[in-house]
């Protein structure tokens, strides 16, 4: 649209309402591609959902490509070149989690609903939503200012819900890494403290995933005809799951806490006043009678801060109706360990396995299985960089934000700014309530609508931040 027209229309006062249903518009035809990574007989519309970032991207005059990999595609897009202007990296992932249990969802998930002043959708607030509110961040800075004041380069993956495994091979190729040469990454794929308090996050927990299975007798035995001479896998595997804790609840896998540091008496003071995750207030949230976290640290400096050891499923035996009396074959565990700074997710899995081995007794079998996982993410909040981008956060929402880390796990984040050797910074959109990965998933418009206002402020301020 010619900017002089532009400009009429929003001395009416017409063009801000056009453009507030076009932009839930392109919300929503972004978020009805159910681009679930996951899923194999999804595959084609991972790929149609790279597509419709490339058309969107060339539309608003970017370079936009779409890279093929041995499973989803990679969006890279380019604005036209600003000389002597800094270059922002955009990252974003367009692949959201499977959808189960259906049931629970209000509306279909991929058939965006607005409510009591929501979106809902999969992928509303993980990652969609805040990809969308940068592009159209971008979008009303060229229509209002005629170009952009800087070079924005878009990063947006198809695989990071299931490990990111394309584009840890793609960030290593020197053509890539200097197609993606900038000054600094921008990330919004992270937590929000509260609709009117932004938040300004500076790391990122890492991550390693892993399975246990413990067997003994080769079939299910009956419980009384062999009952007390062989041992049960199930006792024996939570047994061995037991021993990777003290009654501190700190993790007792020998050099588990080697290269860790410290959490800083600016952090433990600033993580005071975060609204939501007082240890009473997390306790109301999640539901428990009360916290149990490391002994000596608060539930906030645990999220944040503490490496942990979670066990995420456990199954074997008979698990269906009535009782059946058993000694099953074998047990399942299935765990991941959140890392932070200092600690090495192969370093660890070594370890964990090591552990394990040491326990396991000579009356089953133990099978140690690796998964994929990533390293922890830290910078320094207060570069020249944070600090623009922290004006952006504080001009839109009105607060100046609170400066955190994240429980939560980007895993390829460390790996692009170590490529890249540029910090990145995260200006998080998803609010506590989102339901990420959860049924009913939701952004509040009214964030996305900020989000976009957000978006348009850094870059006209990182435009100037050197
Ligand atoms: N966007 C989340 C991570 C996140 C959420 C960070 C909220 C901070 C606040 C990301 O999509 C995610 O879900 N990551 C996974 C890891 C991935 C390898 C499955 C995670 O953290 O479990
Ligand atoms: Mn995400
Ligand atoms: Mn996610």
């Amino acid at each position: 649209m010619p900017r002089i027209l532009n400009k009429s229309l929003r001395r009416r006062g017409l063009c801000c309402k056009m453009q507030g249903m076009s932009k839930l518009d392109d919300l929503f035809a972004f978020l009805s591609i159910p681009s679930v990574s996951a899923v194999a007989e999804h595959a084609g519309d991972v790929e149609r959902c790279a597509d419709f970032l490339v058309n969107k991207l060339s539309g608003l005059g970017f370079d936009a490509k779409k890279h093929l990999t041995d499973i989803h595609p990679i969006v890279v897009a380019h604005s036209p070149k600003v000389e002597g202007k800094p270059t922002i990296l955009i990252y974003g992932h367009y692949d959201v989690m499977p959808v189960d249990p259906l049931n629970e969802w209000l509306s279909d998930p991929f058939t965006p609903t607005v409510r009591d002043g929501r979106v809902y959708a999969r992928g509303a607030s993980d990652d969609k939503g805040e990809i969308m509110a940068h592009i159209l961040g971008v979008e009303q800075v060229i229509k209002e200012d005629g170009a952009l004041p800087l070079n924005v380069i878009f990063l947006l993956e198809g695989e990071e819900e299931r490990g990111s495994t394309s584009l840890f091979e793609f960030i290593q190729k020197p053509e890539v890494k200097q197609e993606l040469a900038c000054d600094v990454i921008v990330v919004s794929d992270t937590g929000m403290a509260a609709p009117d308090i932004p938040s300004f996050s500076y790391g990122l927990k890492g991550l390693c995933c892993f399975e246990l299975e413990v067997s003994a007798p080769c079939m299910d035995l009956h419980s009384g005809v062999f009952g007390g001479s062989v041992a049960n896998p199930i006792t024996t595997l939570c047994e061995m799951i037991a021993t990777t804790h003290d009654a501190d609840n700190h993790i007792t896998v020998e050099g588990f806490y080697d290269g860790v540091s410290d959490i800083e008496q600016w952090e433990k003071d600033s993580w005071k006043r975060v609204p939501g995750m007082s240890d009473a207030e997390l306790a109301e949230l999640t539901g428990v009678p009360c916290l149990r976290t490391e002994t000596g640290y608060t539930g906030a400096e645990c999220v944040y801060a503490r490496p942990t050891f979670e066990l995420n499923g456990i199954s074997g035996g008979y698990e269906g109706e009535g009782s059946k009396t058993v000694i099953p074959t074998k047990a399942l565990a299935k765990m991941s360990c959140r890392l932070v700074p200092g600690q090495d997710p192969e370093d660890i899995l070594d370890k964990v396995e090591a552990h394990f081995r040491k326990v396991c007794p000579p009356s089953v079998r133990m099978k140690f299985t690796r998964q994929h996982g990533g390293e922890a993410y830290i910078c320094d909040p207060h570069s020249t960089w944070g600090k623009a981008a922290q004006k952006a956060l504080e001009n839109t929402f009105g607060n100046p934000p609170v400066l955190v880390r994240e429980g939560g796990s980007i895993p390829i984040i460390a790996e692009i700014s170590k490529q890249l050797g540029k910090d990145a910074l995260f200006l998080g959109m998803d609010l506590p309530d989102a339901r990420i990965h959860s049924p009913n998933e939701n952004m509040r418009v009214e964030i996305f609508e900020k989000g976009i206002a957000m978006a348009a402020n850094m870059l006209r301020l990182m435009a100037n931040a050197q």
